[in-house]
């Protein structure tokens, strides 16, 4: 286990078995048609990557930069786009994949802006879901696992643009945060 985090929460195995699960459901609510997967960089790009090798259905994949973070552990409210997408999502079926909702800003702010580009059809997939950091009351419609209210990290997630590396998910130790 890297030496910053408190404990794991989920190993490498749980989250394939967990990623593999949620293709499998996909592939069948997407039965017949080609959804557009719209990765939120950078968090969910490592979700991403081992979620579309799990359906079953033709896709498409396009990418799109959001950031509230930055630095800091805490949203800053503001949702910025720093890189949009390369194609157009009028008439498609969209399906938006994060790797978790905390404040619900990013998702509420992303899933208005698909829709006001008319979208034929918005679902988001989270492979992390934190209730208790809800400001805004948005779920998502797919998610893998519940997390508590702690600062989580690894497969994706990251504090101060790093662990994203990390196979498995853990609680970072706070002292990592309280001295920066
Ligand atoms: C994180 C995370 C989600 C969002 C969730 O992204 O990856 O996209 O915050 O938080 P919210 O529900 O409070 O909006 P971040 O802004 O840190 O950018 P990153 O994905 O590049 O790390
Ligand atoms: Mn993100
Ligand atoms: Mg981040």
């Amino acid at each position: 286990m890297h030496p910053d985090l408190e404990r794991i929460l989920f190993d490498e195995e749980t989250l394939q078995a967990k990623v593999a699960e949620m293709g499998a459901t996909l592939s069948r609510d997407y039965a017949g048609k080609t959804p557009l997967l719209i990765c939120i960089l950078k968090g969910a790009a490592l979700f991403m990557s081992d979620l579309v090798k799990r359906i079953d259905v033709p896709i498409e994949m396009d990418f799109m930069a959001i950031s509230s973070y930055g630095q800091s552990t805490k949203s800053s409210g503001a949702v910025r786009i720093l890189y949009d997408l390369e194609r157009p999502v009028e008439g498609r079926d969209v399906i938006i994949v994060e790797d978790i909702v905390d404040t619900g800003l990013t998702l509420a702010y992303l899933r208005d802006t698909m829709i006001r580009r008319q979208a034929a059809s918005v679902k988001i997939v989270s492979l992390f879901d934190k209730p208790s950091g809800r400001k805004v009351d948005i779920q998502p419609d797919y998610f893998g696992f519940t997390v508590p209210d702690a600062f989580i990290v690894g497969y994706g997630l990251d504090y101060a643009e790093r662990y994203r590396n990390l196979p498995y998910v853990g609680i970072l130790k706070s002292d990592i945060y309280a001295t920066g």
